[in-house]
């Protein structure tokens, strides 16, 4: 896998160090609140296990997927193809994502979201793409990790047609290996 990659552009210990940070400033935010903290499948897993150890708060975990992006971009079209189970009406919900990329899929996740009349809405997002946002999205993110430069990233739950997800860190893929297939 390692390979693969061009360069490394979050290492595992400079992801762990921000998580503590974010960590800290979501314990304060929802002291007292329960959040249900929506985690958006299947990127965000291993960001999410490692965030929700760091939220020191009582929280309910909860989990979604929408299915829309093949390759490396977006197609446009979305489902929920799975929902959560939690029933949100007035709790407070906190969104968690790997990649804010063109925004589409969160745009997508928060009307949908919006609609089952949680008391607050928030995102908290590993990864944020500035330069790839689709100028129609009006969403923003409330927590980001990292903003990245404009280039294709993988591992740490980020894939290229299902695969780097194990990498223990984010690493820019070799563009030779997606334009040879
Ligand atoms: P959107 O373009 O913001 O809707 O991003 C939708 C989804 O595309 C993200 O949740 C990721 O799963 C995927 N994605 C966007 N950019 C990248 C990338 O650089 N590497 C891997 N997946 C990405
Ligand atoms: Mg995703």
């Amino acid at each position: 896998m390692d390979k693969d990659i061009a360069k490394v552009l979050l290492t595992q210990e400079q992801i762990a160090e921000r998580i503590r940070e974010l960590g800290q400033e979501l314990s304060s935010e929802y002291a007292g609140k329960n959040p249900v903290v929506v985690g958006v499948l299947k990127g965000v897993v291993i960001f999410y296990a490692d965030m929700i150890r760091h939220i020191t708060v009582p929280c309910q975990m909860d989990f979604m997927c929408i299915s829309s992006y093949k390759g490396t971009s977006s197609t446009g079209t979305m489902t929920v193809s799975k929902d959560i189970s939690a029933d949100i009406r007035g709790r407070h919900v906190l969104i968690l994502e790997d990649i804010f990329d063109t925004g589409n899929s969160l745009e997508y996740t928060v009307r949908h979201l919006k609609e089952k009349g949680p008391a607050s809405l928030k995102i908290c997002t590993l990864l944020d793409k500035p330069e790839r946002r689709n100028p129609n999205v009006t969403v923003q993110a409330d927590y980001v990790g990292f903003t990245v430069p404009n280039e294709f990233v993988v591992g740490y739950g980020l894939d290229y047609n299902e695969g780097y997800r194990n990498l223990p860190y984010v690493g820019v893929l070799k563009p030779e290996v997606y334009e040879t297939k």
